[in-house]
C-alpha cells in the first residue's frame, strides 16, 4: 500500500489543488492529512470543503483544534516580537472568518490516526499519524532532536521495530530510522520553511518489511496565493514568506 500524507495546507487553496492533481497523476491508494488545514491563507473554509469533498481523513493540528475550541492563541512558537504579533493576526482572521460548518469539521479531527497496512488481522507494520507528537500537537519535533527524545516519543506512541509515525508541525521535512522505527516529518503543502516555496508532501509505501520514503515537491500558482493574500485584510508579510519558502529566521506556525 502506497499512501499520500499531507499536512500543514494553511489554507492555501492553490497549493492544495496543485497537490491533490498531483496525487492523482501517483499510484497512491490512500490520502491522509496531518493537519492544519487553516490558518496564515485566505481560503480556510475552501480548503476543508475540498479535503472534506476528497474524503480524506486526518488528524487535528494545533491550528485546527485551538479555532474549534476557541484557544486563546493556535499554540504556535514564537521567536520574535513581529511574528508573535502576525501569528495573532492571522489567528484572530481565521476564528473571525471561518464558517460554523468548517468550525464543526476541525472540531471532530482525531488526535491520532493508526493505519496497519497488512490488515488488523496481523500483528504487521504501523503506521501513526500525528500532527506533531503522539502527547500534544503544539511540540516542534525537528531534525536536530537527539534519538533519545524520538525513543521517547516511540514508546509513548506504543511503536515496535518496523513501525512508522509521520507527523508534521515545523514545516521542513526529514526521515530516519532510530531502532527499525522510522521517523518521519512530511513537511508542508501550504507554508513550507526550508526556502523551497513549492508544496512538499510524501509517498509512503509499507510492504514486506520495507519501509519507503518519497519526498514530492510541486509547483503551484504562487501568484494566486499571493494576489489572495494581498487582497485579504491578512499581513502581506505572509505572502512574502510563501515566495521565499519561510526564511531560517522566520520560524513561526
Ligand atoms: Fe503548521
Amino acid at each position: 500500500m502506497r499512501y499520500a500524507l499531507i499536512s500543514d495546507l494553511h489554507a492555501n487553496l492553490p497549493a492544495l489543488r496543485a497537490v491533490d492533481a498531483d496525487i492523482a497523476g501517483t499510484d497512491a491508494g490512500a490520502t491522509y492529512h496531518l493537519g492544519d488545514l487553516v490558518g496564515y491563507a485566505p481560503w480556510p473554509d475552501e480548503s476543508v470543503a475540498l479535503i472534506a469533498e476528497r474524503g480524506i481523513a486526518g488528524v487535528a493540528g494545533n491550528y485546527d483544534s485551538t479555532v474549534a475550541t476557541d484557544y486563546k492563541h493556535c499554540g504556535c512558537r514564537y521567536e520574535d516580537p513581529r511574528q508573535e504579533e502576525l501569528s495573532h493576526v492571522s489567528y484572530d482572521w481565521t476564528r473571525r472568518h471561518v464558517s460554523p460548518r468548517t468550525k464543526a469539521f476541525l472540531g471532530g479531527l482525531p488526535f491520532r490516526i493508526d493505519l496497519l497496512p497488512d490488515g488488523g488481522h496481523l500483528a504487521g507494520p504501523r503506521v501513526v499519524l500525528v500532527h506533531a507528537t503522539p502527547t500534544l500537537n503544539t511540540v516542534y519535533w525537528s531534525e536536530d532532536r537527539p534519538d533519545e527524545f524520538c525513543l521517547k516519543m516511540a514508546a509513548h506512541a506504543g511503536l515496535k521495530p518496523g513501525d512508522v509515525i509521520a507527523f508534521g508541525h515545523t514545516h521542513v521535512p526529514w526521515h530516519r530510522e532510530v531502532d527499525g522505527i522510522h521517523f518521519l516529518n512530511t513537511g508542508s503543502v501550504g507554508r513550507p520553511k526550508d526556502g523551497d516555496w513549492r508544496a512538499g508532501y510524501v509517498l509512503l509505501e509499507v510492504a514486506k518489511g520495507r519501509v519507503s520514503v518519497e519526498f514530492r515537491r510541486v509547483e503551484y500558482d504562487l501568484d494566486e496565493a499571493v494576489r489572495g493574500i494581498r487582497a485579504s485584510d491578512l499581513p502581506d508579510d505572509f505572502a512574502e514568506f510563501l515566495r521565499t519558502g519561510g526564511s531560517p529566521d522566520r520560524r513561526t506556525g
